[in-house]
């Protein structure tokens, strides 16, 4: 496949991305929903990181696709997300679950873009108002 090349926001490179993902997705563990996730992350100073959902018999216990990413993200030196292609089975975005967003937010900021249904956006518009380090800042009452 072709690596995903590092750069501004506006030349990502989607397809990479998504085919990145779509590796992950691959090699998802979930055999109680049936439904594997895969997603991909590009990381400011070039580098992608990805990770794919892994459930577990105590269902709750499940690990969304981004908390592999996340957690890969970290091992592999932290940084900050720029793009973010998240796909279902069909291979097509698929938008993160609210958890999920929370950490995009926390790990990419305003910023970072993310490959939707409708076309790329920033996480400004994929949680809007979000609680973030600023709000622990600020005390209120
Ligand atoms: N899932 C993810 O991996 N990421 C999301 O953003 C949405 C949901 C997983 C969790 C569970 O393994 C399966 O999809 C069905 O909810």
């Amino acid at each position: 496949m072709t690596e995903p090349t590092a750069g501004s926001s506006t030349d990502v490179d989607w397809e990479a991305l998504r085919l990145r993902a779509v590796e992950l997705m691959e090699r998802a563990y979930a055999p109680y929903s049936h439904f594997p996730v895969g997603v991909a992350g590009l990381v400011d100073g070039g580098r992608v990181v990805a990770g794919c959902n892994v459930e577990n018999a105590a269902y709750g216990v499940a690990l969304c696709a981004e908390c592999g990413m996340v957690s890969e993200l970290h091992a592999t030196g932290g940084g900050r997300l720029t793009a973010v292609f998240c796909v279902g089975s069909d291979g097509q975005a698929l938008m993160p679950c609210g958890r999920c967003r929370q950490l995009l937010w926390e790990n990419g900021g305003p910023e970072c873009l993310l490959m939707t249904p409708e076309g790329v956006l920033p996480m400004t518009a994929v949680l809007p108002q979000a609680f973030g380090v600023d709000d622990l800042r600020h005390a209120h009452g």
